[in-house]
């Protein structure tokens, strides 16, 4: 099972675990467009993370109101062992045909730019938008790593980004897509 590949000067890297437990300098969260928590990815975060997340999410919403899908925004990671936590806000499927795939392509593309502002050197992900946004885990798992591969390739001045799976076969989904991709 391919677990870890090179692009450019970077390494993307394949684990199971719990996003909560990642020690790195970013971590994703797969938020929803109010930004005042939920479930899955969200409700681990900031039950781990505290209060102070929460806090600071109520700040940038007063500001903009919402996040739209595709969009990211940073804070800082509470009692989480990260720097930051980049809340991003993945497409929810509806069947394929309203531009899913392009959303959480700009939710990669947008979450990286964070990260990279913030000046993270190593990011962690989970699978964005398979879990109650229902996105099937194969097509997720081809734009997310393909998207990543992307902007590294480009240059972008990470040493790690790392994708937390939940379940062994979510792994396994996205080390076969891993290992398709010409590193
Ligand atoms: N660590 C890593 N991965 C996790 C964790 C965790 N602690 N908890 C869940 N997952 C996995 C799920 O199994 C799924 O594969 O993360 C993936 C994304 O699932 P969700 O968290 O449901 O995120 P998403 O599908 O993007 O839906 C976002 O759910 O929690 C709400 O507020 C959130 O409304 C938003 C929506």
């Amino acid at each position: 099972m391919v677990t870890e590949q090179r692009f450019g000067t970077s390494r993307v890297t394949l684990v199971q675990g719990d996003i909560t437990a990642q020690v790195v300098d970013a971590v994703v969260n797969a938020a929803n467009s109010s930004l005042l928590g939920g479930g899955g990815v969200d409700g681990a975060i900031h039950r781990v993370g505290g209060p102070a997340i929460l806090a600071a999410c109520r700040t940038i919403v007063a500001r903009i109101g919402r996040l739209e899908p595709g969009g990211a925004v940073v804070t800082p990671a509470g009692d989480l062992p990260a720097r930051f936590v980049i809340h991003t806000v993945g497409p929810v499927w509806r069947g394929g045909v309203e531009a899913e795939e392009a959303t959480l392509e700009r939710a990669y593309r947008e979450s990286l730019s964070r990260a990279l502002e913030a000046g993270a050197r190593s990011v962690a992900f989970p699978s964005i938008s398979t879990g109650a946004y229902r996105f099937p885990i194969r097509r997720a798992a081809a734009v997310a790593l393909a998207t990543v591969a992307s902007v590294l390739e480009d240059g972008a001045d990470l040493d790690e980004v790392r994708f937390v799976l939940f379940s062994g076969r979510d792994l396994g989904v996205y080390a076969e897509t891993l290992a398709a991709l010409d590193g």
